[in-house]
């Protein structure tokens, strides 16, 4: 693309199609991909089909017809929706992380912090309690929160601090891949900007790929290296940041851009 050497494919998508009533598609023959250590952001208005399609690539709507690869463990592509059922749980367990739009779907409110971390280590096989209390501590502390609030329980945290549980309960098993749905949906623009501002250096430390879907311009232009512009289920525009924000060639992403249209 551009001349500019790829970095490898961790997230394929190959001709994706999805209707939920019969003829009316959601998700209109799109292929896209994540290469290892990139961060796209899918934007679209509410309703073009973005959660529709990240659901579809995390594994939980399964797409009509198309592909879906994930780089497993080994770094080959690997068809999600062919493999056993199992198999697909072990991989995306060990290789993609979802965060949620409402903390309270991606963390388990029942459990203290540490055991919402903890957990997801030892679903992934490991076993020294000691190690793993340790990992749940330097995750808390990667998202910048209080580690002395360890035992706590998530509902006594704010909307803001709950989502950085999220993100640390997502990265400490290290994935590959994160998908993400607006996740600072629901909080307002400061605690938004901190959290994307955070987001953005752990993503790029652990050189995870991102996949973010949003509606939102704001979120796009300060995380996205790349953007693909989603209109009806159908991808009308995939390229580098800047050049979308900046000179977009669609004329929806012209509109989008422009804020004529309530993105
Ligand atoms: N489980 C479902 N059953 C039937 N229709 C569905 C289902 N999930 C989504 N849809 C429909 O698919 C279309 C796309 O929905 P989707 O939630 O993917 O959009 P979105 O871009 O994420 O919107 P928003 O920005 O509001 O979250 C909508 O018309 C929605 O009503
Ligand atoms: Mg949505």
């Amino acid at each position: 693309m551009n001349g500019i050497s790829r970095p490898p494919i961790v997230l394929r998508a190959t001709d994706l199609r999805k209707a939920f009533v019969r003829d009316r598609l959601v998700c209109r023959d799109t292929s896209l991909d994540v290469g290892a250590g990139e961060i796209v952001v899918i934007l679209g208005e509410s309703g073009s089909g973005k959660s529709t399609l990240l659901r579809c690539l995390g594994g939980q709507i399964e797409p009509d017809s198309g592909v879906v690869e994930i780089q497993n463990e080994s770094g080959i592509l690997q068809p999600m929706w062919t493999l056993e059922e199992h198999e697909r749980a072990r991989l995306l367990r060990s290789q993609v992380g979802f965060i949620q739009q409402r903390p309270q779907d991606g963390l388990r409110m029942n459990i203290t912090v540490g055991a919402n971390i903890v957990e997801t280590l030892a679903v992934l096989g490991l076993r020294d309690f000691t190690t793993m209390r340790q990992s749940a501590k330097n995750a808390i502390e990667s998202v910048e929160l209080d580690v002395a609030r360890i035992d706590d329980f998530p509902a006594s945290f704010s909307g803001g601090m709950q989502q950085r549980l999220q993100i640390a309960r997502s990265l400490v098993k290290r994935p590959k891949l994160l998908l993400m749905d607006e996740p600072t949906g629901g909080l307002d623009v400061s605690v938004q900007a901190r959290i994307l501002d955070l987001l953005r250096k752990l993503v790029r430390n652990l050189k995870v790929a991102v996949l973010l879907v949003t509606h939102d311009l704001g979120v796009a232009r300060m995380l996205a290296d790349r953007i693909i512009v989603l209109k009806s289920g159908a991808i009308v525009e995939d390229g580098i940041a800047d050049q979308i924000l900046d000179d977009p060639h669609h004329p929806y992403t012209q509109l989008l851009v422009s804020s004529v249209l309530r993105a």
